[in-house]
């Protein structure tokens, strides 16, 4: 039997998403009893007990499908960024956003633009589309250049991606540069401004996503609660789109894509924000604990907006092994020639200096 008769072509050489070690394949390399999982970005906090409260409080319902509109978390997203309605789409986490707009917009023969190394879903929805993908090397600090981007911009340009802070490096696009470059690309392209770590940032001359956001250029913004609200388990990204990008999307998303758990998960986190600002507080100074520690050890690394530090080391995948003995688990990518570190909470920061300092230290 051929198989590969039944499939598209244009699916072939994607790779399928490699789910990290699970628990207990962990436990059988770790030599110490205590796991610290800083691989995925996640946040090393408990969603916030409102949201637990309010999560909790809708599991008896669950026999009944969700409210197929969010309409209640949709109003209160619009009132939180002050844009109609309409112009709020949700998402089974953004990721789920990602794909929509690629499975919209993309058809063989249009190509889509973005930095790298960046978030790899860029690249699975444009290859799952069929359309051609442009990988553009990140500038020195980390961040998406975007004169680089522009340059590779052309008639067959439908999408470009532009991520900020950046995964997995953390480094941000200014207002400024994000102005000029907004103003010189072609009206046929559609900016997707991929704001996850958004509210980790502390850099004032950080781009703030919603500010180009107008409901009227081809811009959409892409937030998610999996990350500064610690919600990545029930699966709830939002963006903000111009009506027909919402509409299209509608068109041909899931009908119950937001589950009812996620629903009101996501309401009751939303305006917490002195939580927010605590855990941004908390982030940035186990960051800056684990900077300080790579800069002793002679480690090069980018300046992070994120809940994560890239750092060069001289053999990851050694070093991967190594830390992962010792508890600590960390993000390779092959072929780079550093790791991503996600943030843990004190005893994982702690835990992670002990380790790279043993590691790196010469002693
Ligand atoms: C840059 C970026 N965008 C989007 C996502 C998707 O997040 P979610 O689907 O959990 O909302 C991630 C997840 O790690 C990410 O790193």
């Amino acid at each position: 039997m051929n198989w590969n008769t039944f499939f598209r072509k244009n699916l072939e050489p994607i790779l399928a998403y490699q789910p990290g070690l699970r628990e207990e394949q962990i436990r059988r390399i770790a030599e110490v009893d205590t796991i610290h999982k800083l691989s995925s970005n996640e946040s090393p906090l408990p969603p916030f007990s409102s949201a637990l409260a309010a999560m909790q409080d809708k599991l008896v319902g669950l026999n009944e499908y969700p409210d197929g509109s969010s309409h209640e978390l949709t109003q209160l997203l619009a009132r939180h960024f002050d844009v109609p309605g309409e112009q709020i789409v949700l998402g089974n986490g953004s990721n789920e956003l990602i794909d929509l707009i690629a499975e919209t917009c993309l058809m063989p023969g249009d190509n889509v633009v973005y930095g790298w190394p960046s978030f790899i879903v860029y690249r699975s929805a444009a290859q799952i589309a069929g359309a051609e993908y442009r990988e553009v090397p990140l500038g020195n600090d980390g961040a998406f250049d975007l004169e680089a981007l522009l340059a590779q911009v052309d008639e067959h340009t439908k999408i470009v991606f532009v991520c900020t802070p950046n995964n997995p490096t953390g480094g941000v696009v200014t207002h400024e540069a994000f102005k000029q470059f907004i103003d010189a690309l072609p009206g046929s392209v559609l900016v997707v401004l991929d704001a996850a770590y958004e509210e980790f940032i502390d850099d004032e001359q950080a781009l703030v996503s919603t500010t180009f956001f107008d409901g009227k250029r081809p811009l959409v913004v892409l937030k998610t609660f999996s990350k500064m609200y610690a919600l990545a388990g029930i699966r709830c990204g939002y963006g903000l789109a111009p009506v027909p990008v919402v509409e299209m999307i509608n068109k041909v998303r899931e009908p119950f894509n937001i589950n009812t758990v996620a629903q009101a998960g996501a309401q009751a986190s939303l305006e917490d924000d002195a939580e927010v600002a605590q855990r941004r507080r908390l982030n940035a100074s186990g960051k800056a604990r684990l900077s300080l520690c790579f800069e002793a050890l002679g480690l090069e690394q980018y300046r992070s907006q994120a809940n994560f530090i890239w750092v060069t080391v001289p053999d990851p995948a050694a070093t991967f092994d190594a830390l992962l003995k010792m508890g600590i688990i960390v993000r390779p990518f092959p072929g780079a020639h550093g790791l991503r570190v996600g943030v843990g909470d004190e005893a994982a920061v702690s835990a992670t200096i002990a380790a790279f300092e043993q590691l790196f230290g010469g002693v």
